[in-house]
Parts: structure tokens; sequence; C-alpha cells
């Protein structure tokens, strides 16, 4: 049988080719697995595919789609600087959390508090480890400390869970805070978990960890330490050092602080915080002016982040990478996102057993090419059409506009010596630009391939059509234009890249385009992004939070309230 580059080479349709099995692709790859990556399924969810490859490990496509369904084995390598805040100078054990951002670390280089819970007062401090900013202090909860003084999500006075001064625990050794400043000295290789995996809500964002990982349908969201310590059970074992996860920042969960690629640099005590009481929506008499400008610090360093994690600080393994999107398995969708609670236990073993397979068969050294970079191949093709795309759909584009747009964007793919009937093989080569000259080497590969060709094929087809409308069209008229127009929307509705919602035409200096990144965040912002300055930043956290949080919510007041309080609840339900 042709393979699908084979049949891709004949100029075929790339929606004329759902009967290429993976197997045809290669039976020699397949090993141990109980699972392949499926051509039909990439072709299923080809736009969201598209998108997990363009937002891997960048701040603004993973908050936006925070439900990540894929796995990739990363590396940090040698020389990159590493954060961890905590109370106490003295490395941890691990598993323990670092950070990549200085101000995200910040946030938890403090002397240990409690707060008096209201229903269990003597209980001790658990303390939710390392950057990780932690939970909310909501009632009940086991841990009692809180290293992030922010709670967000709570929509009215007397639902503050913790009104009470916060105290300090422990000795003189942890009555300080203290920075703690790591770095690679080897290569650092690591499980990366795509999309929100270090928010601790019940939407989506840990099924790649609890669901599939840990294999554990009823895990405690809040649970991070016992999450740290089965992911790196697990992981440990592949011959990994640790996962990367993200939420305001990206983090890495290490397994073990003796890692022979880790090099402790030091510790610098922080400044005491004045530390009375966690900080409190508009109103509530507990707003510190120090306490926004260092939150708004922080979304500063973090947005630095939304097109990337920065000077290769760590890099895809593109030979191990696998997501849920690409196999027969069912994923099943949720308020727009993606989940894995509708897998058997079957498919989410042989998930499992396929990451594994690949992270080891690469740390056994047998292969020594990286693969395709394929968030560079579906970067190039963002970058030609994203813009234009935006362009021709604005209010005020006209005629002459539209035409010029659609004409240079197709013109390339047109040989106008060449009789080609319906431009089928102007198509073909609008379709196949950037993936044409890849070599494929991993069944996985070839998923993304039939992914990645699904949506130009997607584009070129509409572009074609608006061809017809505007330029084949001579006598284009003011409804030919919007209908032209309604082309290009819907294909940017299917297409729903993350690029798309940025801040036009951009902020000010002392701003930052915001979007909710898990635990902050308003729903609004979400909707529209949009520049906030140190004194708007935390616009709506409280009483309008994106996230869904683990305690009750204050009972609505109005009929709306009522209903979103609804559906949010139920999404939570595993
Ligand atoms: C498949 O399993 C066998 C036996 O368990 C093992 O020797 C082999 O290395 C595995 N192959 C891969 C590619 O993991
Ligand atoms: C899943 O997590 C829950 C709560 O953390 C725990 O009680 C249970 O034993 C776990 N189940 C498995 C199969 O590990
Ligand atoms: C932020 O913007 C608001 C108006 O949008 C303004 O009133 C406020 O002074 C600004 N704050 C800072 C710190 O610039």
């Amino acid at each position: 049988m042709l393979t699908l580059s084979q049949l891709a080479a004949l100029g075929l349709a790339v929606s004329s080719l759902c009967s290429a099995t993976p197997e045809a692709a290669g039976q020699s790859l397949i090993a141990n697995s109980t699972i392949v990556p499926s051509e039909a399924a990439a072709r299923k969810n080809a736009f969201a595919i598209f998108n997990s490859l363009h937002s891997a490990l960048r701040q603004w496509g993973s908050s936006l789609n925070h439900n990540g369904m894929s796995l990739f084995l990363v590396i940090i390598p040698p020389g990159v600087v590493l954060h961890h805040g905590t109370h106490s100078p003295i490395p941890p054990k691990g598993p323990e959390w670092l950070a990549f951002e200085i101000e995200h670390a910040e946030q938890f280089a403090r002397a240990r508090h409690k707060f008096p819970p209201p229903s269990s007062p003597g209980s001790e401090p658990g303390g939710r480890p390392g950057v990780s900013p932690g939970p909310p202090p909501f009632p009940n909860a086991k841990d009692e400390q809180h290293p992030f003084p922010f709670p967000p999500a709570i929509s009215s006075k007397d639902h503050l869970p913790h009104p009470k001064p916060w105290t300090k625990v422990g000795g003189e050794e942890e009555s300080h805070g203290y920075l703690h400043t790591y770095r690679t000295i080897a290569p650092l290789p690591l499980l990366y978990l795509d999309g929100t995996s270090a928010g601790n809500t019940p939407q989506g964002t840990l099924d790649t960890q609890d669901f599939l990982l840990r294999l554990n349908r009823t895990a405690d969201i809040m649970d991070e330490w016992g999450r740290a310590r089965e992911l790196c059970d697990l992981v440990t074992a592949w011959g990994l050092s640790g996962v990367i996860r993200m939420e305001a920042g990206f983090e890495v969960i290490l397994c073990d602080f003796k890692d022979p690629a880790i090099k402790f640099d030091g510790a610098r005590q922080r400044p005491d915080a004045k530390f009375e009481r966690p900080p409190g929506p508009p109103g509530s008499g507990r707003q510190d002016e120090g306490e926004q400008v260092r939150i708004f610090e922080y979304m500063r360093a973090v947005a630095r982040r939304y097109d990337g994690i920065g000077s290769g600080r760590a890099n895809i393994d593109w030979r191990a990478v696998v997501s849920a999107l690409w196999y027969d398995v069912d994923v099943v969708w949720e308020r727009g996102m993606p989940r894995l609670s509708g897998l058997t236990d079957e498919q989410l073993k042989g998930l499992r057993s396929r990451i594994e397979e690949l992270v080891r068969k690469r740390g056994s050294g047998a292969e020594t090419e990286s693969g395709i970079d394929w968030q560079a191949v579906v970067d190039m093709i963002v970058a030609r059409y994203a813009e234009r795309l935006q362009v021709m759909v604005q209010d005020e584009s006209l005629l002459q506009l539209i035409r010029v747009e659609v004409s240079s964007l197709l013109d390339t793919y047109i040989d106008y010596g060449e009789k080609d009937e319906g431009f089928s093989a102007a198509m073909a080569r609008c379709a196949k630009m950037y993936t044409s000259p890849l070599t494929l080497t991993t069944l996985e590969d070839h998923a993304i391939l039939a992914a990645v060709e699904t949506v130009t094929f997607a584009i070129c087809t509409a572009l074609f059509d608006v061809r017809k409308l505007v330029v084949e069209n001579e006598d284009a008229d003011e409804a030919a234009v919007e209908k032209a127009k309604q082309v290009v929307k819907n294909l940017m509705q299917k297409l729903g890249w993350t690029t798309f919602k940025k801040c036009t035409p951009g902020c000010g200096y002392g701003e930052v385009c915001f979007i909710p990144m898990w635990p902050f965040g308003d729903r609004d912002s979400y909707k529209k992004p949009n520049c906030r300055n140190a004194t708007t930043i935390t616009r709506g956290w409280w009483e309008n939070s994106y996230w869904d949080w683990m305690f009750p919510r204050k009972p609505p007041s109005d009929g709306e309230g009522s209903r979103k309080g609804l559906e949010r609840g139920n999404a939570g339900n595993l």
C-alpha cells in the first residue's frame, strides 16, 4: 500500500485519504504498544491538533486551550537557570517545584503561615509545595498553609473563608522566605504535559495526569503531593527526571534534587512580608497597592512567555510525542474543550504505554535524529495566513483589498500556463506547500501530517472559494464581498487560532494583554483578552473567576448566574 506521503505526492486531496490505515504507514514502526496512531482520528480532531502543536510550550495558547491532551518528551539543555521559592534556605529532597520565571518562584519565597480554619482550628499546615500558586484558602481543605494569598472566585464578603489574620508557623528556620537558584549542568529529560496542566481544576486540566498517567478517575484535585510523587514514580522508571507543566508560568516537578543534571547555586533570604491576612476582592478592605503591583509584575513576566518559553530553555523531542487526539480513543468534548473522562481503561493504558515506549526508545540513544519540528511547520502556516484572514473580514475591507489579498495568497500556487480544471492541482500545491518536503519517520508523524493537511486543505478550499467570488467574478458587487467575508469568517471559526484573540493594536508599556491563567482571571477576559495595568489587573478575579474551584460558590442571586453556576458545577463531575 502507498503511504500517506506517497499519496500526497500524487496530489490527491487530503479528504480522500480516509482509507489509509496507520499500518499502511509502516508496520515496522509498531513495536509493543497495543495502540497506534490513527489518521482518521487525526483528521477528525485536525483543528485541535494543529492548535496544540502551535501552543506547545507557549503560555498564550496553552492558557486558552487549557485542557492539554498531549505528552511530549522535552529536554532542558545545560545552562538554564530555574527558581524555587520556599521557607527554608536548604534544598529540598524532591519531588519539588521549580519555576522558569523568577517572579513565579517569588510568590512562594515566604515564611510559612497558617490562617485559622473555621472548622478545624488546631490543624497543622500541610503545605502546598513549591512554585504552584496553590489552592485558594477554602474551607475544609487538608492543606491549611497557603503560600499564595490570592483567593479567587469568592463572590461576596461573607463567603471569604479566612477573614482573620494569618499567623506564622514553625521555628526560626521557617520564619523567612528564600529564593533558591538552580541551574542545569547536563541535559534534563522531562515529560511535558501540555495545556494548563498545573491548574488544579475539575475542568479537564488534570486529565492527562490523573486519568492517563495515574489511571485514577477519583483523584483528589488538590492533592499536589500525591500527584507529584506518583508522577515521579512513573517517569523516573522511564529514565526521566520529572515533569513540565504550566499554570501562570511554566514549572518543573523535579523528582530528585540530587539529580546530577542540576546544580544548586544558592538561596537568598527575602524581605519579610507584612502578611496579616490574604488580600480580598474590591470592597473587602483587604486590598493592598504593593500586592497589586507584585501581581502585575508576575503577570507581566509570564505574559513575556505567551509566544514561547524563551531562549531554547526547553526543547521538544518530536520523536516522542503522543496526543489522545490522534488515536482511536473516546475523547469527549465539554464546553468546547476535550476531556479524557470518556476513555476506557484499555485506551488510557494504551496511550500510557505508547508514550512510555517512545520515551524509552529515545532514551536508549538508538535514534539520534530529532525528528520533524512540527511547531515550526504550523508556525509557517499561521504566519502566512493569520493576519491576512483577519484583514479580509474587517468591516472596512472593500472589494479591492480582498481581491489583492486573496490573489497574492493564491497566485503563487497557480500555473497560468497549465490547464487546471477547477484549480485542483493548484489547490494541492496550496495545501501541501509546507508539508511536501518533510520526511516522516514515526507513526505519529503520519497522523500529525494528516491533521496539518486537513487544516491547510480547509484554508485553501475557502480561499479558492473567495477567489471565485471576487477575482474570477469581474462584476463582483457588495453582495459578493459580503459572501466572501462570510467564507473567511467560517474558516476562521473552524481554525480557532489563538493568535486571533491577541489584543489589537497591542497594549501600552505599563500594561499586559491579559487572559485567564490559572489560578487567575475572569470570564470576560477569556472571551475577549484585554489590556490591564497594575490597577486593573485583578478586575473580575474574585467575583467572576474563569476557573472552577473546589468549594461551593455563593448561591447566585439572579437567574443568569444560577444557570451559569449549574453548568460550571456539573462540568466538574467526573
Ligand atoms: C518490546 O518488548 C520487548 C520485550 O519486552 C523488548 O525487548 C523490546 O525492546 C520492546 N521494544 C520496544 C521498541 O520497546
Ligand atoms: C485515587 O485517588 C484517590 C484520592 O486521592 C485515592 O483514595 C485512591 O486510592 C486512588 N486510586 C487509585 C487506583 O490509585
Ligand atoms: C490604569 O488604568 C486606569 C484607567 O483605565 C487608570 O485610572 C489607572 O490610573 C491606571 N493605573 C496605572 C497604575 O497606570
